[in-house]
């Protein structure tokens, strides 16, 4: 179905002021050229510059929206927040300063109406694309391996790209988004299943206005991020990483203690209580962290069921280890390292017993809120507290504007089609 705007362009903005009037009219100009019909939305954290009256006035010309967010900050949530908002067939984000060209807007859609692509990306490592001069090495060293560090999600090349496009019919799982940092491309991509990727090329021009927001907090963030896109992506091979890793943690712990009792009670007890602290140990960190999103039954009903699973795994753990210093003279001679072989053979029966008994998965949770795509998300959007969003004063102060575009509850119901 056709609708009025073909496409919502959707710029997170802190403190652009300087910028917004190139970039509208540039947009504009380049959609119209297009033949495209557009609405900007502008979601700005509240920045006091006069971004508020500079889009009043643009809004006299242009369909421009400004969504002023009070009381939060991030660049990723106030995308979401204005994808919420948008009104278009197609969705395409991009940042303010003029650093992805408004110009290649309309190339960012073709693969999309060819139904070529599900995602399309503007691109600086494609051939043809590229990045301002002024890039020194480390920063572009720091980019190319922050898109490394993604290839196992996605396979495109420039995945950290805050400029990109879709179609809002594959913008499934919008409540299901949870960016931290900046990524929100990345996160779109990883968690709409979004794989069939078209990325066009673009030079990527270096703002001449205004500060970047980028800080070394946000590479920190970026890292947080990507576990948590891993774990949601590949959320059996994440686990089973983090349980072998607790399982060496629980290892050095049982030679450790080994080493320290033998000496005292012989080495069958020894091995017996070493394996019982390293059992405990394991049992808290796998409840801690491997297992933390699970069905968590009662504290000592599950620590036993943990025992009881590991029990056959400690059994052969202990046959292996005390069999190896007694019966053999090369480990009578080196006892700890025979006390380290006989928890390795014990893992694997240990993660199976635990995956398919103590430590269950939760069944998936009904999400309403998803269920009627989009049109539940225009008619109601979430509003966080305190968010006294300045779309509503502005259309309060110029409800005759017809530029200022309409408020949701006037959007025509939408299905996704
Ligand atoms: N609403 C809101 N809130 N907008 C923000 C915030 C925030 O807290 N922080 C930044 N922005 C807006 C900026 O105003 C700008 O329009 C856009 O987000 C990008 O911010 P920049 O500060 O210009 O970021 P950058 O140039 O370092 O990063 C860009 O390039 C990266 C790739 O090198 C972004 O496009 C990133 O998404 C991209 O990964
Ligand atoms: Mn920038």
């Amino acid at each position: 179905m056709k609708t009025a705007i073909d496409v919502s362009v959707v710029v997170p903005t802190y403190r652009e002021r300087d910028n917004l009037a190139e970039l509208t009219e540039r947009l504009f100009s380049s959609l119209k050229e297009a033949g495209l019909q557009g609405e900007l939305i502008i979601v700005d954290d509240d920045s006091q510059d006069g971004t508020i009256d500079i889009c009043r006035s643009l809004a006299e010309h242009f369909p421009v929206r400004l969504i002023t967010r009070i009381g939060e900050r991030g660049l990723a949530t106030a995308v979401i927040r204005g994808l919420q908002e948008a009104q278009g067939e197609c969705l395409v984000v991009m940042d303010a300063d003029l650093s992805h060209p408004p110009e290649a807007v309309p190339e960012l859609l073709r693969p999309l109406q060819t139904q070529q692509a599900d995602f399309v990306i503007g691109s600086r490592y494609v051939p043809g694309g590229s990045l301002d001069e002024s890039w020194g090495l480390f920063r572009r060293l720091n980019s190319r391996v922050a898109g490394w560090l993604a290839r196992g999600l996605t396979t495109a090349r420039d995945p950290m790209a805050g400029f990109f496009s879709l179609h809002r019919r594959h913008l499934t799982n919008l409540n299901g988004l949870n960016p931290c940092g900046y990524k929100i491309g990345l996160e779109i991509m990883v968690r709409c299943g979004l794989s069939r990727i078209v990325e066009v090329p673009i030079h990527f021009t270096d703002r001449t206005r205004g500060e970047s927001k980028l800080s070394l907090k946000e590479q920190g963030l970026y890292l947080k991020h990507l576990a948590r896109l891993y774990a949601f992506r590949f959320p059996e091979a994440v686990r089973f990483s983090t349980f072998t890793a607790v399982g060496i943690s629980g290892l050095v712990l049982d030679m450790l203690s080994f080493a320290l009792l033998a000496p005292g009670v012989g080495i069958r007890i020894a091995r017996a209580a070493a394996i019982w602290m390293a059992m405990t140990w394991n049992y808290e960190l796998n409840r801690s962290i491997t297992f933390r999103q699970t069905e968590t039954s009662g504290r000592l009903v599950q620590y036993l069921k943990f025992c009881g699973a590991c029990l056959f795994g400690a059994m052969v753990s202990w046959s292996i280890s005390v069999g190896l210093i007694e019966q053999t003279t090369f480990f009578s001679r080196h006892p700890i390292t025979a006390a380290g072989l006989g928890p390795v053979f014990a893992a694997v029966v240990n993660y199976a017993a635990c995956r398919m008994w103590v430590f269950r998965s939760r069944p998936a949770p009904a999400s309403p809120a998803t269920a009627p795509g989009f049109a539940g998300l225009l008619r109601k959007p979430s509003v966080p507290a305190g968010d006294t969003s300045a779309m509503l004063n502005m259309s309060g102060e110029s409800q005759n504007s017809a530029a200022l575009l309409a408020t949701t509850s006037d959007t025509p119901e939408r299905t996704a089609a």
